[in-house]
């Protein structure tokens, strides 16, 4: 399991919240704020590399149909989120080497309690930069365990909105944890493979790469990324139902996410996946995906 610990220049960053850059001691929310009252936010993991923020229009076109989805009321339009990223890197002297936790809450309630409301003032954005490396051990690879609780189903909470009620991710987690390996695999009520409680996953079976449908999992950006590179590199490609059973007898499999890229699985539930190593097309991906973190994004205006 890889624990990878903060960088320390991330001691001395300038946080964005509601309008205010502040230390990170004075960064917070009030009692008073959905997120505390309720998780009722909704967030987006984004990546700086070489001064340019990767897939930003597609993280904010997510952020904003999740706040729509949930009826914020005053939702900020694009140009002011991005405006607020922007000051916050420019004002921690940041263009690399960077991960942007960009969070929505629907804003502090005059009372605590549930309904939106007791929301008058609208949504609070928070922009928390911090320096930080991909957080898997993407050379080398990780291992994970197939977690107990299930994906929540549409019926229950849509995946398709990146929300802040992360507890279903964070039992499995704790799964895993205690498993000691690197993260869960969640499947979905039906029994298929859906993701991982932080990230999206693929397998390689006889040269084709498979996903399992978007509908209990995160609709990730860099799943989205990896499906196009698949295609663009002329391996035939589909996203369809997958069992267990598959994911233990694939050839190779990796899990995808802003926050630690394309990341090589070697171990599920004690099986070996392919031959223990980091597959040829695993590599590959996570190379076609490399040159394209560097000549794609929305240059930094500064
Ligand atoms: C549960 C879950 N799955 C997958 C992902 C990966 O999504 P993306 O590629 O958009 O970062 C995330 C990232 O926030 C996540 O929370």
């Amino acid at each position: 399991m890889t624990i990878k610990l903060p960088d320390p220049r991330n001691e001395t960053i300038l946080i964005y919240v509601g309008g205010q850059l502040l230390p990170r001691e004075q960064a917070k929310v009030s009692v008073f704020d959905s997120s505390v009252q309720g998780g009722d936010a909704v967030w987006e993991g984004l990546r700086v590399y070489n001064g340019k923020i990767f897939a930003l229009d597609d993280h904010l076109n997510r952020m904003l149909d999740s706040a729509k989805a949930l009826a914020f009321a005053q939702i900020p339009d694009r140009d002011a989120i991005k405006l607020a990223i922007f000051d916050t890197l420019n004002a921690n002297n940041m263009r690399d080497g960077v991960h942007i936790r960009l969070t929505l809450t629907r804003g502090p309630k005059v009372t605590s309690g549930m309904s939106p409301h007791f929301n008058q003032s609208g949504p609070t954005l928070i922009v928390l930069a911090e320096w930080k490396a991909p957080v898997y051990d993407n050379s080398g690879g990780i291992r994970l365990i197939t977690a107990s609780i299930r994906r929540n189903p549409p019926m229950c909470i849509d995946s398709k909105i990146h929300h802040n009620n992360l507890i279903n991710n964070i039992m499995a987690k704790i799964e895993a944890n205690v498993a000691g390996v690197d993260d869960a695999l969640m499947l979905d009520i039906f029994g298929y493979v859906s993701e991982t409680n932080a990230t999206n996953v693929f397998l390689v079976k006889r040269g084709q790469l498979l996903t399992p449908h978007a509908d209990s999992c995160l609709p990730g950006i860099t799943r989205a990324k990896v499906l196009d590179i698949g295609r663009e590199a002329g391996l035939p490609v589909s996203e369809r139902n997958i069992s267990i059973s598959e994911v233990y007898t694939a050839d190779e499999l990796f899990t995808t996410g802003t926050m630690g890229e394309l990341s090589p699985v070697l171990e599920v539930d004690g099986r070996t996946i392919g031959d223990g190593e980091p597959g040829p097309i695993t590599r590959r991906l996570q190379a076609l995906y490399a040159q394209r973190t560097i000549l794609e994004g929305e240059p930094l205006p500064f």
